[in-house]
């Protein structure tokens, strides 16, 4: 058991006003954020439609903070390569479109392996319904493992929280040591649950940007997880 590491707080710009975007990621930075969550949505792994890669490249212009782009698209072997290009720190994909999922039954590690060889971070991403056990076969080859905590596609859902199982067996069963990033229902009463179960990484979308004062949001969040030991 060891203190949570430099919690990681990552406010989701889903929840940002999209024609100010830039002005959006300034305030999160201002209010103390470590990185941006960005949310990708296809339309067709989840019927919500977002951001492509032109507008990541915007975003990376605007700021030098680190971007952590989350694709929850049916076809990650096609936009890896363009969103690395708009410059992305962060791909993280969904398990349920690889292995058996994918049509073309390519090897989801070589997609990953090929993340980490353009010198960024590689993650798995995996949906409340999806058991753990799917995502063990990756582990080797990513930074960071992310649990879903909604159904993928919109913002201000409930946290569910039997996927606590999920973050605690990570770091219990299978020693994994990389970040371990709770999405989606995250507030203040939600956040110390998840660093008692392992996460560090601690995505927020309507709990900080519909905050009245982000800041104090986000100091909130880490006094809640302050102290606590890294399950
Ligand atoms: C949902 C997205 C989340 C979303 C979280 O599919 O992956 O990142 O922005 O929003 P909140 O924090 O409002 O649940
Ligand atoms: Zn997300």
């Amino acid at each position: 058991m060891n203190p949570v590491p430099q919690p990681i707080i990552a406010p989701s710009l889903l929840s940002a006003d999209f024609a100010y975007l830039g002005k959006e990621l300034l305030r999160a930075e201002k209010a103390g954020a470590d990185w941006h969550h960005v949310d990708v949505m296809d339309g067709h792994f989840v019927p919500n439609l977002t951001i492509g890669p032109p507008v990541l490249r915007s975003l990376r212009r605007a700021t030098k903070c680190f971007l952590d782009v989350h694709l929850m698209i049916e076809d990650p072997w096609a936009f890896c390569d363009p969103f690395l290009d708009a410059g992305a720190d962060l791909l993280t994909i969904h398990v349920e479109v690889l292995g058996d999922q994918d049509p073309k039954g390519r090897d989801g590690r070589e997609l990953l392996q090929k993340i980490r060889a353009r010198g960024r971070k590689a993650g798995i991403a995996l949906n409340p319904e999806t058991e753990l056990d799917v995502i063990l076969p990756y582990l080797g080859e990513v930074d960071l493992v992310l649990v879903m905590s909604v159904h993928p596609g919109f913002g201000g859902q409930s946290f569910i929280p039997s996927v606590l199982s999920k973050t605690r067996a990570l770091r219990e069963r299978h020693g994994f040591q990389g970040w371990v990033e709770m999405d989606g229902g995250i507030h203040r009463d939600t956040v110390a649950a998840c660093a008692e179960a392992g996460c560090d990484v601690f995505v927020a979308g309507s709990a900080l940007y519909g905050a009245l004062d982000m800041a104090e949001e986000i100091a909130v969040f880490r006094e809640r997880i302050r102290g606590i030991e890294l399950a």
